[in-house]
């Protein structure tokens, strides 16, 4: 019996184990700390700065299942997913490494223990191939003389991909970074064993797949692609989960191993599939359900940038293959349920938030779909008008712009009938979008030129003291080193010891004063810059130098409101998972000493009986004066304790445990009250809509929130004296003055009305005859703007055929009427008529050949003549 899929990844984990290896948790799809990359798209990207030096690891030795995404950016399968037997969008990463510690010998030979010692994986040596970097005679070395392999089974491989260090055995982790030669070692599945990597044909590249990269991490890339030497060469080895699986359960693609066999007969079997002809669309599905449901607990939302927009294509990219073998309802968020079941365990974080996930994709979906159907019969007009093979780059934008097909999309659809698209043009007529892109993207590239670049720990004794002796281990001054600082300088101050909290968990940066002899440091904010705390601000008095001795004091009052928002911020989130549900997901908070900010994922405005609930929920948990407790605990086992722990954080293996009473369990390292009575009482202030199912709870604490209850308290008091009401008749009072003011704009609606009829009574009979037809022009006193069109529209019913104008005079501005019966609308038009006032006594005019209105004008001792001259230009147009 072959082993499953998690047999493999935990044979693995324990191997390594075994050899002095430290089994770390995969870290999120959104590399931490890494504004260069798109996804974590290898084992060695949460490591990337202990390989450069900028970080440092408890551990020499670690060994690790890293869950990676490789879909845009410089590593992208996407295109490949359904077409190969070994690409994925998403996939697990087993890999080893050692920082600073064994280097090739090593790493070599465990790599090829594990793969050929039958107490491990036991492969035929003879199905496997290794490849090297050119003129690496080293590595070539130890696969002859220490391991024994073959000459003719090793090839040497230079820079084939054009520049120098490009090559397939040269690998990097992304434009920058750390890097370095590797070998590579493939397993040859077919019939014909003496098949090498390099001389299978391009059509049967699956017949001999690399299976593991060994990195001998030795370079540090940079912006400008000059390299560093790095001080420690250290390894980083790779090898994807599904690849292994499928050698060692026979078969020849990883759609086949147990994990996808399950997943694609529950997804099936969900949509009533029987047959097996559609397997290319299924395989994209299974495998693109993977990469989303992860994209998706680990934080990113579909949109149309950067991740989102990665994330985006993936889920249309699956929704057009289920449309492809007929699956008419909205499917995709479906085969949530079955992929938690198929990954178990390594799903832990998908089932915790899934409903959101499951919301994000239908959504989603929905929103496609509608598009999708309309968008292929253009396409397929399009493609039935070609007369070449390749379909120009304007189609493909128009695709893209009016039916968000994106463009490998299309470029699918084409490549499925044999044609190609304008990539070009569909770049040209891309600009204005590239631009766009291109722009925002530039936040993604760090320069760590303006970044502090320091090797320090220092030691966070905040949780206990607010009052720490420390020494200065170093300053910097606009990012650059320097010894000391001199009273007025702006700095960022780095102390072994300090009890300031660097802002993060959505807590702010502590503020205080560092005080040493006749020196005093404002801090002003603190954050972290790797392991070592900044303490920004300025030197008030004195010089500060390094080794200096300060006594280092945060703002008490201050971290005290900081702390009581913070905890009350956790009753919070549990008591909106116990009032709306669990798929109340956090999706951000902000906590500082005014107030606390929750953002959270829930599908409509709260209804203010739930916000009183919440409001009481987490009063009565300040009421019981919980214990707060603050413990490291290891992380797998406080996540299986059902720990919350959030979207996109980084958590190292042991974690800091936050509990309070039996009622919240949450990882966070933030600073918090000793029990839940410090906090006093707990006041929503408001609850909005910040995005798309995300909303925003603002709430106050402590003193701040019984102001707040003062302040309201106060509003109302103000309210009951204007209306002279006292608590118990307040709202009634209000509610009987509503309805006077109802009754009375009523009233007044009718008295206007009846005004008007009066009015137009009067005015017709002053309406003088020319050449047969009525002529009445008159300007009206006590009449309202708004009132004029109503007359008018009196008066015309009354007249039955009349040429109508009207002015009034309020305010000092004119207001002019001109309404003409339609039975004369051919030889005068009201619009004429204005105009010609309009040119008499200001103002704009506009309106029909029937009715026309002019305001504004302002020469008022012009009105009378004008109203006058009307009966000469009506005369002479009758
Ligand atoms: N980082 C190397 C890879 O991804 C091991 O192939």
């Amino acid at each position: 019996m072959s082993k499953s899929t998690d047999e493999i990844r935990q044979t693995f984990l324990n191997f390594f184990h075994t050899k002095g290896h430290q089994i770390i948790s995969s870290s999120s799809l959104i590399p931490d700390n890494d504004p260069t990359m798109l996804f974590t798209n290898a084992g060695m990207v949460q490591f990337k700065n202990v390989f450069i030096g900028q970080d440092r690891c408890d551990y020499k030795r670690v060994t690790t299942s890293q869950r990676c995404v490789r879909a845009g950016g410089k590593h992208n399968d996407l295109e490949n997913v359904g077409y190969t037997a070994r690409h994925h969008t998403f996939f697990e990463m087993l890999g080893n490494f050692s920082f600073g510690d064994y280097f090739k010998k090593e790493a070599i030979s465990y790599a090829w223990e594990l793969l050929t010692s039958n107490q491990w994986f036991n492969l035929p040596k003879e199905r496997l191939w290794i490849t090297v970097y050119e003129n690496d005679d080293e590595t070539l070395g130890i696969w002859k003389n220490n391991i024994g392999v073959a000459t003719d089974r090793i090839i040497c491989i230079g820079n084939n991909k054009g520049d120098a260090y490009s090559s397939d055995n040269f690998w990097q982790m992304g434009d920058t970074g750390p890097c370095g030669p590797c070998t590579e070692i493939f397993y040859n599945h077919g019939d014909d064993i003496s098949k090498n990597p390099l001389s299978v044909s391009e059509d049967n590249r699956d017949q001999c797949i690399e299976i593991w990269n060994i990195v001998f991490i030795q370079f540090n890339r940079h912006p400008d692609g000059s390299m560093t030497l790095l001080k420690k060469p250290s390894i980083d080895t790779g090898m994807g989960l599904e690849r292994l699986a499928a050698v060692l359960q026979n078969v020849h693609s990883n759609y086949e191993i147990d994990l996808f066999k399950k997943l694609i007969n529950r997804i099936k079997k969900i949509i009533g599939l029987d047959d097996d002809f559609h397997s290319q669309s299924l395989y994209v599905i299974a495998d693109h359900i993977r990469s989303c449901a992860f994209l998706i607990a680990d934080g990113v939302i579909p949109s149309n940038a950067y991740r989102g927009y990665v994330l985006r294509r993936i889920i249309r990219r699956a929704v057009r293959h289920g449309n492809k073998i007929g699956i008419k309802e909205t499917f995709f968020y479906r085969f949530i349920t079955p992929l938690i079941e198929v990954m178990d365990h390594v799903a832990n974080n998908i089932k915790y938030k899934q409903v959101y996930i499951e919301n994000i994709l239908k959504e989603e979906e929905e929103q496609f779909s509608k598009i999708l159907t309309r968008g292929l019969v253009i396409l397929d007009e399009k493609l039935s008008n070609l007369t070449n093979n390749t379909v120009d780059g304007q189609t493909v934008f128009d695709l893209y712009d009016t039916f968000g097909f994106p463009m490998d999309l299309t470029e699918e659809i084409c490549r499925e009938r044999n044609l190609k698209i304008d990539k070009n043009g569909f770049e040209i007529a891309m600009k204005q979008q590239r631009q766009r892109a291109y722009r925002a993207e530039n936040i993604f590239k760090a320069n760590y030129n303006n970044t502090i670049c320091i090797d320090i720990e220092s030691n966070f004794k905040g949780y206990e003291q607010l009052n720490v002796d420390s020494t200065v281990q170093a300053i910097f001054v606009n990012c650059q080193k320097v010894h000391q600082i001199f009273s007025g300088q702006n700095a960022v101050v780095f102390l072994n010891e300090t009890p300031f909290y660097s802002e993060s968990s959505g807590q702010i940066g502590d503020t205080g004063i560092l005080i040493g002899n006749n020196t005093e440091f404002n801090v002003e904010n603190t954050q972290k810059y790797n392991k070592a705390i900044g303490h920004i601000g300025q030197l008030k008095t004195g010089n500060l130098c390094i080794g200096d001795h300060i006594n280092a004091q945060v703002n008490e009052v201050r971290r005290k409101c900081i702390s009581l928002n913070h905890s009350a911020t956790h009753l919070l989130h549990t008591a909106l998972r116990e009032v709306l549900g669990e798929h109340v997901v956090q999706k951000g908070s902000l906590i500082n000493d005014k107030y606390l900010r929750f953002d959270f994922f829930h599908f409509e405005a709260l209804t203010p009986q739930q916000i009183c609930n919440i409001e009481n929920i987490v009063n009565k948990q300040i009421r019981y004066n919980l214990k707060v407790k603050n413990e490291i605990v290891n992380f797998d086992i406080a996540k299986k304790k059902g720990a919350i722990a959030l979207f996109g954080e980084k958590y190292d293996q042991y974690v800091r445990l936050l509990t309070i009473g039996n009622f919240s369990s949450e990882l966070c390292t933030g600073t918090h009250v000793m029990r839940t009575g410090e906090i006093g009482l707990f006041f929503i202030q408001s609850e909005s809509s910040v995005a798309m199912k995300v909303r925003r709870i603002e709430a106050f604490t402590g003193e701040i929130a019984l102001e707040q209850v003062h302040f309201q308290k106060r509003q109302i008091q103000d309210v009951m004296r204007l209306v002279k009401a006292n608590q118990s008749n307040f709202k009634e009072k209000i509610c009987s003055m509503l309805d006077y003011l109802r009754t009375l704009e009523k009233e007044l609606k009718e008295f206007q009305e009846q005004h008007v009829i009066r009015e137009s009574i009067v005015l017709s009979k002053k309406a003088v005859e020319l050449k047969s037809t009525k002529l009445l022009v008159s300007k009206l006193e006590d009449v309202k703007p708004t009132m004029l069109r109503n007359i008018m529209d009196k008066l015309k019913a009354q007249l039955g055929s009349a040429i109508i104008v009207l002015a009034i005079v309020s305010k000092g501005k004119i207001s002019l009427i001109a309404g003409i019966t339609p039975d004369l609308t051919k030889k005068i038009q009201a619009i004429d008529l204005i105009n010609e006032l309009v040119k008499k006594v200001g103002g704009k005019g506009g309106g029909r050949p029937d009715i026309a209105q002019a305001g504004g004008g302002m020469n008022i001792q012009a009105l009378g003549n004008a109203l006058s001259s009307v009966h000469t230009w009506v005369n002479n147009r009758l």
